[in-house]
């Protein structure tokens, strides 16, 4: 049976489009396969999942699928057989490998229906990611729906309109989480310098991180608005507040997008 939609990788990012797909029922079990370096990761990833296992990539384009998503790491993708270029033809590609062109996605699928590339962040993992994405070609409606409905399995999902833009959206989103993932961290550290005990000053930093995360979620507040809601004049927050603005917070930030970019832009030309 011709497969729906096969995937190159069995590891974290492939396994949560996995099993939110079949979650959702966008698509049946019997319409998913996979394949891996080597035999474990796929393996499992059937066992749970029920989706189907290949041995080799070779044997996952011969059951011709419709969409082939491409989910190992980057420096993977010069690994691939030969006869890659030529199997996949008419098929439509989706790439969520970090710093890989549409030229050199082209290059590898000369053949292809169609090339995606995709730039997913780390909560996809869990379903609260935000992917930004692009068409190599102008696509057909269903294969535009096609593609949403995949990347929507990781979270949020935005089209965004030129390739630089990718690069733009690794060092927000795609690099963002280690942002605040080291914003907690030093919460952390700054906590027990107070004088709080390790464990306390870990909960409270990390708790504060999620519950300030889902109220901007919920909440139809802009984030500096929040932010004034809970600074009182010549308060507790006001006196962190202005430290941060001395300390130029925002320029610290824009500083270090600004060196992811570049940073992804020159491994995206390496
Ligand atoms: N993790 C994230 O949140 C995140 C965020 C943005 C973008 N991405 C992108 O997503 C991709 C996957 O990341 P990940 O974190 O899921 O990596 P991962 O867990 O290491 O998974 C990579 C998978 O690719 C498989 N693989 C490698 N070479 C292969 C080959 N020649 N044929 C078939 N399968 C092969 C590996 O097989 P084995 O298991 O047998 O080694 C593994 O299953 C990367 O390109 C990364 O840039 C990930």
């Amino acid at each position: 049976m011709n497969q729906k939609i096969s995937f190159i990788g069995a590891g974290k990012m492939v396994s949560a489009i996995v099993k939110s797909l079949l979650r959702s029922n966008a698509f049946q079990a019997n319409e998913i396969s996979c394949c891996s370096a080597n035999d474990g990761t796929s393996e499992a990833l059937s066992k749970e999942t029920g989706i189907t296992r290949h041995e080799n990539i070779t044997a996952l384009l011969a059951a011709k699928p419709d969409l082939l998503v491409l989910g190992c790491k980057p420096q993977q993708i010069s690994e691939l057989p030969a006869e890659t270029s030529e199997s996949s033809n008419g098929m439509l590609i989706l790439s969520i490998m970090a710093g890989i062109t549409l030229s050199r996605l082209n290059n590898t699928f000369p053949v292809a229906r169609n090339i995606v590339r995709s730039m997913p962040n780390t909560p996809g993992q869990i379903g609260s990611g935000i992917t930004g994405y692009l068409f190599a070609n102008q696509p057909s409606d269903t294969d535009r729906e096609m593609i949403h409905k995949v990347l929507s399995s990781l979270g949020v999902v935005k089209l965004v309109k030129e390739e630089i833009d990718i690069d733009r959206v690794t060092a927000i989103s795609g690099s963002g989480p280690a942002y605040i993932f080291e914003f907690t961290c030093a919460m952390e550290e700054a906590g027990i310098k107070l004088g709080l005990t390790p464990d306390l000053a870990k909960d409270l930093a990390i708790h504060t991180v999620i519950g300030a995360a889902k109220l901007m979620k919920k909440s139809t507040f802009h984030p500096e608005e929040l932010r004034n809601q809970v600074t009182s004049p010549n308060g507790t927050t006001q006196a962190a507040l202005e430290s941060f603005t001395n300390d130029q917070l925002r320029e610290i930030v824009a500083n270090a997008t600004q060196a992811a970019l570049d940073r992804s832009i020159e491994l995206s030309n390496a």
